[in-house]
């Protein structure tokens, strides 16, 4: 079954470039590896790919940092080898999803470069947030950065200017018309090489308000907003709502005028995605209102327990959330800022909670690697990049884990990833987890990502809504038990530590981990595992 556009139930796999694959013997990914290896990524059955920053930066967050967002960082190439990239992923029916990161720049960007030389009250300056020191000499507010300490930064005139992130990432000043100029020149410049897509980083953080008054608890505030950081929920969500900086109305001005320039591309279907974590969770739909962007990102899955009431909340509220604005959720088990799934909750149950995630509504985010089962690498606090680690010395150990390249063949590390020494080291232990050795064994998470995939596209993918069979609100069974059926399937997720019966009804296509067995008429799906069941 097809889906029509080609964004609203796709798969897409999330590249790191940094970590895919080296093409030229530096120990870094490039895009050129990319390119080389666009026959396995298109082998897994996804529709697109989207890509981590690989722009001009002087990489002090991992691209995020952008000194240049129309050209490409001689590290992973240049605009040749984009463009290249670009051509040989539609040759392979693969669609194409840049990054743009429009909350900051790099203090190397030019701009911020003059702002450095021009005076206070200068256009320079008026592209970013300088403000001048409180009378006693303190920061204008006591706000702190995501990734620690403050979030100013004093220049040698004595003014200060805000940086959400790192010092190095001042933050954009986006009531200057010239930054949405700017910004819609970087998006025409990359549809116009080809890409299909956009993922809009830090998509709720444009527009500041208040930029002048303190928050009460400046450092849970910026903990609470880390994915990396483990935090009571309702302590979390509580500091959510207080959140002075993120979800300002003002935002989704800037996505309408967005979404015109998006459509005036007829016939291609240029779709965004927004990275826009937002409290309450009813506030994320505004951002996929008919006339703004077409996706935004779901977060809770990567911090969800394995635990049947939690999951049935995260995936009913997503779904019912996005009907009222007529859109589909986006699923995601990890990406490049948080713990890998299978480390974050075990082995078996990431493949669980994968493949019934699979069958859900909506377009699902696959991060390279996560195919693989892989877990995130263990680091000497000497190998970490991650600013958040420099910024808390050390107190957060930051998401490099996640972010260890991909183990791609032989037996010894670094896998056939590079020549040279890696980035990051990958750990001999991933032996086993290889794709080569993965595309061997006919049990590995690797096949079962593929199988699903090719399942999900035959029987799913336009299937509508899902009606839940089991869960604690809808005829409760078993605790263990969360099931739905949708279309011609039936999907089971037992998620406790011993084999669970259940009645679906139906001839078993796949199952996530040990075998089903029937017995008295009724199905026994294995400890820790999901089953797809056809009728
Ligand atoms: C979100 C990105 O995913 C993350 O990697 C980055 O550090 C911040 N935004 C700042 O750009």
């Amino acid at each position: 079954m097809n889906s029509s556009p080609w964004w609203k139930e796709a798969t897409i796999y999330q590249i790191y470039p940094r970590s895919f694959f080296d093409s030229n013997g530096d120990g870094e990914g490039d895009l050129p590896g990319v390119t080389s290896k666009l026959d396995y990524v298109k082998s897994l059955g996804v529709d697109a790919i989207w890509l981590s920053p690989f722009y001009t930066s002087p990489n002090k967050d991992g691209g995020y940092d952008v000194a240049n967002p129309r050209d490409v960082d001689p590290r992973f190439g240049n605009l040749e080898d984009a463009r290249e990239l670009i051509t040989q992923a539609h040759k392979r029916d693969l669609r194409v999803i840049a990054d743009i990161v429009p909350n900051h720049f790099s203090d190397q960007h030019e701009w911020f470069q003059a702002a450095l030389k021009s005076k206070r009250g200068s256009k320079e300056r008026e592209r970013f947030h300088f403000y001048d020191a409180n009378e006693d000499g303190t920061p204008p507010n006591n706000w702190i950065s995501l990734f620690g300490g403050p979030s100013w930064t004093q220049v040698e005139d004595g003014q200060f200017y805000l940086h959400l992130f790192d010092s190095s990432q001042p933050d954009l000043n986006w009531e200057n018309p010239e930054v949405n100029a700017d910004f819609e020149k970087t998006l025409r410049f990359w549809i116009d090489l080809g890409v299909d897509g956009f993922r809009i980083d830090v998509a709720h953080g444009l527009i500041k308000e208040d930029v002048l008054t303190n928050h009460p608890d400046p450092q849970g505030l910026s903990n609470a907003l880390r994915l990396d950081v483990a935090m009571d929920s309702d302590e979390r969500n509580a500091l959510l709502l207080t959140v002075p900086y993120f979800d300002r109305q003002g935002v989704h001005e800037i996505y309408r005028k967005w979404r015109k320039l998006f459509d005036s591309y007829s016939g291609r279907e240029i779709m965004a995605v927004a990275e826009a974590w937002v409290h309450p969770p009813v506030n994320a739909t505004r951002y996929v209102r008919a006339d703004e962007l077409h996706q935004v990102f779901n977060f809770d899955l990567l911090t969800a327990e394995f635990n049947s009431d939690v999951l049935f909340d995260v995936v009913e509220r997503s779904i019912s959330l996005n009907a009222t604005v007529n859109a589909l959720p986006t699923w995601a088990l990890s990406n490049h800022d948080s713990p890998r799934v299978a480390s974050r909750i075990g082995d078996e149950q990431a493949r669980a909670l994968a493949l019934f995630v699979f069958g859900l509504p909506g377009s699902t985010y696959v991060f390279a690697g996560q195919e693989l089962g892989l877990p995130d690498g263990q680091l000497q606090d000497s190998d970490r990049q991650d600013p958040t680690f420099f910024r808390t010395n050390g107190a957060i150990k930051g998401r490099d884990g996640a972010r260890v390249p991909l183990p791609w063949s032989g037996d010894t590390t670094p896998f056939g990833f590079s020549t040279a020494k890696p980035w990051l080291p990958i750990s001999q232990s991933w032996k086993d987890l290889t794709i080569e050795n993965e595309l061997a064994d006919p049990k590995s998470s690797l096949h079962l990502y593929k199988n699903a995939l090719d399942l999900r596209k035959e029987f799913l993918v336009g299937a509508g809504g899902i009606t839940w069979l089991e869960s604690s609100q809808h005829g409760h069974k078993s605790d263990s038990l969360l099931s739905y059926s949708r279309g011609s399937i039936t999907v089971v997720m037992n998620l406790s530590d011993s084999a669970a019966e259940c009645d679906a009804a139906g001839k078993l296509i796949i199952v996530s981990g040990g075998t089903v067995d029937a017995r008295d008429g009724k199905k026994v799906i294995p400890a820790r595992s999901t089953a797809w069941f056809l009728t």
